[in-house]
């Protein structure tokens, strides 16, 4: 497998950076997960438009074009003859001297890197059977609209989950969800109203919960784009999650109780089907 570091396209064993990189001494850095399918990167533009506005957060200026890196995660996608599954790529401050917490000066070149994975996210089993849900406080910082590489939270709260053995962890805070570890929550209501928190410095904008979004207006479903608490999630006909790694996945229970019938539900199948139409 080939990674793509600093310019070079090299073997996973290669793949290296130094000891001082500020994304691993500070978590100085963004990155972003696109899927592929059958060889295509999916929803691209949204993924790098959010990028640059994270980057442009944290002031860190990108050592590539949009177009360029584009051009690297499909070059990346061939050399790995990727059919399905995702594309990861970050950007950090790059490598100082030494352990410097203010920014290094102009001519440390920021760090980029790529790498892919190979997932069935079509044929996924949990697509059909959906997942568990445990939730945890959310214990993260106020600026989680920055998709930054600092995700100690999201480790121990996933890793809670897998514990319990739970697919996501849906993060709450002040009695209501916020998000999943690596997902965007949502619920449908009993009647039939498509719910998931509105975006602000309190969450990651998805790309596909925008999409998902967008396409569910696009068919006259109702939605609405406001917080929600986990007793509501529990009185709800459904509830799922939505990723760059999943797509649209129904969620049967929270927490041991199971959601609507325990089922994933129809209005769940429908949008899933939406997505990978749009995907496609
Ligand atoms: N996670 N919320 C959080 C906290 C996330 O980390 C993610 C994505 C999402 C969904 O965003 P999108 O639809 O753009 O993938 C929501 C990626 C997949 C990850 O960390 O692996």
């Amino acid at each position: 497998k080939i990674a793509y570091v600093n310019g070079s396209f090299v073997p996973h064993s290669e793949a290296k950076v130094s000891v001082f990189d500020r994304g691993f001494l500070f978590a100085d850095g963004i990155y972003e997960v696109a899927a592929v399918l059958e060889g295509k990167l999916i929803d691209n533009a949204s993924h790098l438009a959010r990028l640059k506005r994270s980057v442009g957060e944290i002031e860190l200026a990108l050592p590539e074009t949009l177009e360029r890196i584009e051009e690297i995660q499909k070059e990346l996608v061939k050399r790995n003859d990727l059919v399905n599954g995702m594309v990861y790529l970050e950007v950090t401050r790059g490598a100082d001297k030494g352990r410097d917490f203010a920014f290094p000066k102009a001519d440390v070149k920021p760090t980029l890197v790529m790498f892919t994975s190979e997932k069935d996210i079509i044929n996924a089993p949990s697509a059909k059977t959906g997942i568990n849900v445990i939730t945890v406080p959310d214990i993260r910082w106020e600026r989680r609209d920055i998709k930054s590489v600092a995700l100690l939270a999201q480790v121990l709260a996933k890793q809670a989950a897998a514990a319990a053995g739970a697919g996501e962890a849906w993060m709450i805070e002040d009695g209501k969800v916020t998000e999943g570890g690596s997902s965007s929550s949502f619920i449908v209501t009993q009647d039939d109203v498509i719910v998931t928190r509105q975006n602000g410095n309190e969450i990651l904008p998805g790309c596909t919960r925008k999409a998902v979004v967008k396409l569910a207006e696009e068919r006259q479903l109702r939605i609405e784009e406001r917080s929600f608490t986990v007793e509501e999630a529990l009185a709800a006909k459904e509830a799922f999650i939505t990723s760059a790694s999943v797509f649209v996945q129904g969620v049967v229970a929270i927490d041991g109780k199971k959601v609507g019938n325990g089922k994933v539900g129809p209005m769940t199948d429908r949008l899933r089907e939406i997505y990978v139409e749009f995907a496609r």
